[in-house]
């Protein structure tokens, strides 16, 4: 593959913008593409803000050795104040740089003067980005640079200042890091959460206009691999911020600190935004061609909210209703064009009262095709999975070879006339969503593109597919993971499942009922576990290649304990009975982590193989080198998923010579050994691991999180459920909004109090 790079250097800079009373401005860039004849486009859109006038030209030029085109749309004006006061206007131009194949980065920047008066006295302003135009070795795919933007003029009474949150979203979920830019000094008692993007304040601050000059840059969380046209090629180690970031861009805008106001109380004189309006960095879906709508509502009872303000695309319109008891509704509407597909919008808004200005809010829009979500498709909801079929028939040009789940190593399956996909709700990347009054399990069947191919001739996909379940009804009483179905389907073999259990004895017929968990378990007790494998096809071999103990359900933990590594029994106390070739069935003896972990949790890999094909990884058995192994595209095997079981739970006394102080060891005790220390290694990341993310994304428990693992690990009776079971199944077309964040905390105390209730 020879994705190339470029050392662009589009320079700017040549004359000198005029504006007067400049608020600021921000830069939004669509990914590079790379041309047949190996020149690259690079598209992107600014935004400026002003007081009265808004529609200057901004100045930013190409070298010629750099570009071979350099064109400027129009500016237009995107908002203005609408009480008549001339407060503040907004306007956008795009423009499209076709840069040469030499290039391996491109820069761009742009100076003006001058600055709306401020108590800082900053007069010329400049503004910059610039971009690396290496290929990603883990998409494939150039960078894409963090999306933000602000409206034209925040306006904070000087008492009620609350932290401004700043939009600074990374479609390739990169870590984006926001500083004070090197050459702008913050303002007196400002202070910026570099991580979060969220600008506090430290003590007083003055009355009057502050500017603020951010620098936000894009840093791979996953160590990866930049390779250029040229051939060269860099590493860069993830979440390490020293080295050059993949895009800096600057932010400008800015705050007008207001006199105080007699009380800050939100809603009263200071707006406050009501629950329809949409979450501070929701991504929401636009479809090319259709309208798009975004409503927003916003009340204050002791003062008129006379106006938003709002930073979005060009011919996005506003429409402004002030409604009865202090509440007023904005509604957004965009058609995105040809030309919009694939954008990825920033969209800002704030509520206006003359005194003062509702928190800022900002969303994401991201622009899909029309021909993508049309087609019909049936979203089948049961217990523990959820089953799509796609008719072909109504979506010519579709290829299913090219079609993936939320996971990458979910693909799907089809017959003669339908796509077909099953998915149980902790596999192929489902999320678990709120929405008010629902819970929604939520994936999407998108298409991929090979990194070698130029031109894409299939269509692109992207497909909604969700079960929602009505919070009322305690989800927790079926959706349990020790009740876990892990179901995929994969292309070559049709959907499969696995459970994993554990049961009371070595006959492994009776199993430990699900309201025993978390199993309670002693230091010497042998815990009897089986794995069970269910196929579509008639003859199928199931292998293990690995299993290992964990202290959560998290099967990246660093802190782990193999069992079965590369296929060979890595513990002594395992055993493994025989049983047939869909089954695994063992015992273990109990141990558990010393330290603060009184749970263990069991995450094996497994693979399917078709039986009698010598080279499979199941033919293969224990390897010791598993470098050698053959390449799996020539055998017929699934890639190899992750299963997850547990909690046990560790009772009675703790072994008081199991009392050492290292938290990664394990301390295993059996009856005619000595205590028996294993230092556990770091973690490496085992490509082929698959995460439930749906769990994984709990473990990073934030304040906000849904306590999802309590949730799962409560144990309520699976009876009540079933008479209460509801479903009500989605198939999201058109606009699809989803929200990646928590409504608000109401929702998560309902959710909690009828989720376990006991
Ligand atoms: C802007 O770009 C020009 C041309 O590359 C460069 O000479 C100049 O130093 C840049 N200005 C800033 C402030 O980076
Ligand atoms: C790229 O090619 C152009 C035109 O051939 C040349 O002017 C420019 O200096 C080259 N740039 C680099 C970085 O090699
Ligand atoms: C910063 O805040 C402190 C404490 O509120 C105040 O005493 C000081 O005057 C402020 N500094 C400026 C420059 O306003
Ligand atoms: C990333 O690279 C660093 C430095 O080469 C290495 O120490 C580390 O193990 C790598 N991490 C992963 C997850 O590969
Ligand atoms: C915006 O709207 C104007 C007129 O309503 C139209 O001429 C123009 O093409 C539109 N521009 C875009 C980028 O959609
Ligand atoms: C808004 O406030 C300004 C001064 O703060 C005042 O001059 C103006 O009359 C007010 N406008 C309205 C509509 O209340
Ligand atoms: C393909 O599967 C769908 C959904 O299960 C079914 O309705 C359809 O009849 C199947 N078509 C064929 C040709 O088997
Ligand atoms: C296992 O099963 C056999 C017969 O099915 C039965 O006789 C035996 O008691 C069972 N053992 C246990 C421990 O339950």
């Amino acid at each position: 593959m020879e994705v190339g790079a470029i050392y662009l250097l589009l320079l700017a800079l040549s004359g000198i913008s005029s504006t007067l009373s400049f608020y600021g401005d921000s830069l939004t860039f669509q990914p590079a593409h790379k041309q047949k004849d190996g020149t690259y486009k690079v598209t992107f859109h600014y935004r400026q803000n002003g007081r009265s006038s808004c529609d200057d030209k901004s100045l930013y030029t190409c070298e010629s050795g750099v570009c071979t085109s350099f064109e400027e749309s129009s500016v237009l004006q995107t908002d203005q104040d609408d009480t008549g006061q001339g407060r503040w206007c907004q306007s956008e131009m795009h423009t499209t740089a076709t840069v040469r194949n030499n290039q391996t980065s491109f820069s761009l920047n742009q100076s003006g003067c001058c600055w709306e008066s401020n108590v800082d006295g900053k007069t010329n302003w400049i503004s910059e980005a610039e971009l690396d135009l290496g290929s990603r070795s883990d998409s494939h795919a150039f960078n894409s640079c963090p999306l933000t933007t602000t409206v034209s003029y925040l306006r904070v009474p000087q008492n009620c200042f609350s932290p401004i949150h700043i939009l600074a979203h990374d479609p390739d979920g990169d870590l984006v890091r926001c500083r004070f830019s090197s050459n702008a000094a913050a303002p007196a008692n400002f202070t910026l959460d570099e991580m979060e993007c969220v600008l506090r304040t430290t003590g007083k601050v003055d009355i009057g206009v502050h500017v603020f000059e951010l620098m936000l840059e894009d840093f791979s969380s996953k160590n990866i691999t930049l390779t250029y046209s040229d051939g060269t090629s860099v590493f860069r180690e993830g979440s390490d911020m020293e080295s050059p970031p993949l895009c800096k861009m600057k932010l400008q805008f800015s705050m007008e600190i207001l006199p105080p106001l007699s009380s800050c109380e939100r809603g009263r004189v200071q707006p406050v935004f009501l629950s329809k309006t949409p979450s501070h960095g929701d991504v929401v879906h636009a479809t090319m061609g259709q309208n798009f709508q975004l409503n927003a509502q916003a009340k204050a009872t002791d003062a008129s909210i006379e106006d938003f303000q709002v930073s979005g695309p060009r011919n996005m319109t506003k429409e402004f209703n002030a409604g009865q008891h202090g509440i007023a509704e904005l509604t957004l509407s965009w058609t995105p064009q040809h030309s919009d597909l694939y954008r990825i919008v920033p969209v800002c808004f704030t509520a206006e009262t003359n005194q003062s200005q509702s928190e800022m809010r900002c969303v994401v829009v991201l622009v899909t095709q029309a021909a993508l979500i049309q087609g019909s498709a049936t979203v089948t909801c049961s217990p523990n999975k959820m089953a799509v079929a796609l008719d072909k028939a109504s979506m010519p040009g579709i290829d299913v070879n090219f079609l993936q789940l939320r996971d990458s190593s979910c693909s799907l399956t089809s017959n003669g006339t339908h796509i077909l996909g099953v998915m149980s709700f902790s596999t192929c990347g489902t999320k678990l969503l709120d929405k008010g009054d629902f819970l929604v399990f939520a994936n999407e069947i998108r298409s991929y593109e090979l990194p070698s191919e130029v031109i894409i001739r299939r269509k692109a996909v992207k497909i909604e597919i969700s079960c929602q379940f009505p919070k009322t009804v305690s989800i927790s009483s079926y959706y349990n993971l020790q009740k876990s179905d892990y179901i995929f389907t994969e292309s070559n073999f049709g959907s499969f499942g696995y459970t994993f259990e554990i049961y009371n004895d070595n006959n492994f017929t009776s199993k430990v009922e699900a309201k025993k968990y978390p199993v309670e378990v002693q230091l010497l007790d042998t815990i009897y576990m089986g794995i069970q494998a269910e196929s579509d096809l008639p003859s199928v071999t199931l292998f293990v290649e690995s299993c290992k103990a964990i202290p959560n359900n998290n099967p990246e933990n660093v802190i782990f304990y193999d069992l079965i590594k590369n296929g060979c029994v890595k513990d002594e106390t395992l055993v493994v009975y025989p049983s047939n070739q869909k089954t695994y069935n063992f015992e273990v003896q109990a141990f558990k982590f010393n330290g603060n972990y009184d749970q263990v949790y069991i995450t094996c890999s497994v693979i399917l193989c078709e039986p009698g094909t010598p080279y499979s990884r199941c033919a293969q058995g224990c390897l010791s080198d598993p470098s050698r192994r053959r390449k799996r595209s020539l055998v017929k095997e699934t890639v190899s998923h992750s299963i997850t079981q547990g909690p046990l739970r560790f009772i009675g006394h703790p072994d008081p010579s199991a009392a050492m102080d290292h938290n990664l060891v394990v301390i295993k005790k059996r009856p005619d050994m000595d205590v028996k220390p294993v230092v556990m290694q770091q973690s490496r990341r085992t490509a082929e691991v698959i995460l439930p993310s749906v769990f994984l994304e709990d473990t990073k428990s934030s304040p906000e999180s849904w306590g999802i693992k309590e949730i799962l690990s409560a144990n309520t009776s699976t009876l009540v459920f079933a008479s209460a079971f509801l479903v009500s199944l989605v198939m999201l077309v058109g606009v699809v909004v989803y929200f990646t964040r928590k409504r608000n905390e109401e929702d998560h105390n309902s959710l909690l109090s009828s989720g376990y209730d006991n």
